[in-house]
């Protein structure tokens, strides 16, 4: 955010709200009466060197508020409508996004509303405006948007197949191995493959591990079997060591828009960590992603089990020592 290092934004007296902002903002912002409001664990373990305010919910009365744009356009506006109501009237709101995420579109709706300043960057603009007397009835009505979830499931604004089910979870949960014991799925998003895994009766716990907060409370509406656990963290660090007896998973392989396959290869790494010795996962991936050899590496036997739709599921049994 070059503006504010170049000192062309002065921040007003008073508390700043960061809404979904990333960390690597830190060095810009005036800290020390921030409240961070950021539903993805793994970015909000990465502020917390900088000792940050945090809050789950976005709150009131901020003399300013930073808005990151996210990757979805009805999650950006979400947040931007929120944000605006929190900001007391003649406050700054700021909104920072790429070009990739819709900055410029954005920019054209807020116009007619809003009177802006413009701060481009080398990829994308920071929008400065002055929080009206009343939040403008078309913005305010953004904080209302809601995802087009499937039929009788409940799903995240922003998430993970919010409008649909994936076709690769749909082939997981239709070519999963008898689960029974105790299970883990990794990166469970809203939910979707829990049913699936419940349905056996010898499944005697499922641990959905989450790292988006909206996603894992959208998974709670839609799980309510008392064999499900929920945790809001970082699929990576998750505990406790060699204790399932089997994990499954989708897992997601870019952030943001990069593709990104370590991301997928450190969950392999995650669940091998988490099986007990005779343990085995069960996932599902594009069939592009090179994930044969990092299984081959963590597991002792690795079976293809299914090809289909562009998607591949593996089951991967006894976890080696190297895990
Ligand atoms: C491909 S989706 C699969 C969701 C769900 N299991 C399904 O099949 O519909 C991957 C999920 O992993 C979550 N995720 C991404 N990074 C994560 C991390 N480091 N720890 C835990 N979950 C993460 C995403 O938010 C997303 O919900």
């Amino acid at each position: 955010m070059s503006a504010t290092r170049d000192g062309l934004l002065v921040w007003p007296e008073g508390p700043v709200l960061l809404n979904r902002v990333p960390s690597d903002f830190a060095p810009e912002l005036p800290l020390d009466r921030c409240t961070l409001v950021h539903g993805f664990a793994p970015e909000l373990a990465a502020w917390s060197g900088y000792g940050v305010q945090t809050a789950d919910e976005i709150g009131t009365d901020y003399a300013a508020s930073l808005t990151a744009l996210p990757r979805v356009r009805d999650h950006g506006r979400a947040l931007i409508a929120m944000a605006m109501q929190a900001t007391v009237p003649g406050g700054l709101v700021l909104i920072d996004g790429q070009k990739t995420d819709g900055i410029e579109s954005l920019l054209k709706v807020l116009r007619p509303h809003l009177e802006l300043e413009v701060v481009s960057k080398s990829h994308g603009k920071l929008l400065i405006a002055r929080r009206p007397d009343q939040v403008p009835a078309p913005i305010a009505a953004w904080a209302g948007l809601k995802p087009a979830a499937p039929e009788g499931w409940h799903t995240a604004l922003g998430g993970f197949s919010a409008n649909a089910v994936d076709t690769g979870s749909e082939l997981l949960a239709r070519s999963l191995p008898t689960p029974a014991g105790k299970v883990c799925d990794l990166g469970a998003g809203w939910g979707y493959l829990a049913p699936a895994i419940l349905a056996h009766p010898k499944v005697t716990s499922l641990d959905l591990v989450e790292a988006e907060k909206a996603a894992l409370d959208a998974a709670r509406l839609n799980v309510t079997d008392p064999k499900a656990q929920f945790h809001w963290t970082d699929a990576r660090t998750f505990g406790p060591k060699r204790s399932f007896d089997m994990v499954v998973m989708n897992p997601p392989f870019h952030t943001g828009r990069a593709a990104e396959p370590d991301l997928g290869r450190a969950f392999i790494a995650a669940a091998a960590g988490l099986l007990r010795p005779k343990g085995q996962l069960v996932l599902v991936a594009n069939r592009h992603l090179p994930y044969e050899s990092d299984l081959a590496q963590r597991f002792a036997q690795v079976t293809p089990l299914v090809q289909e739709a562009g998607f591949k599921v593996i089951h991967a049994r006894i976890p080696t020592r190297a895990a």
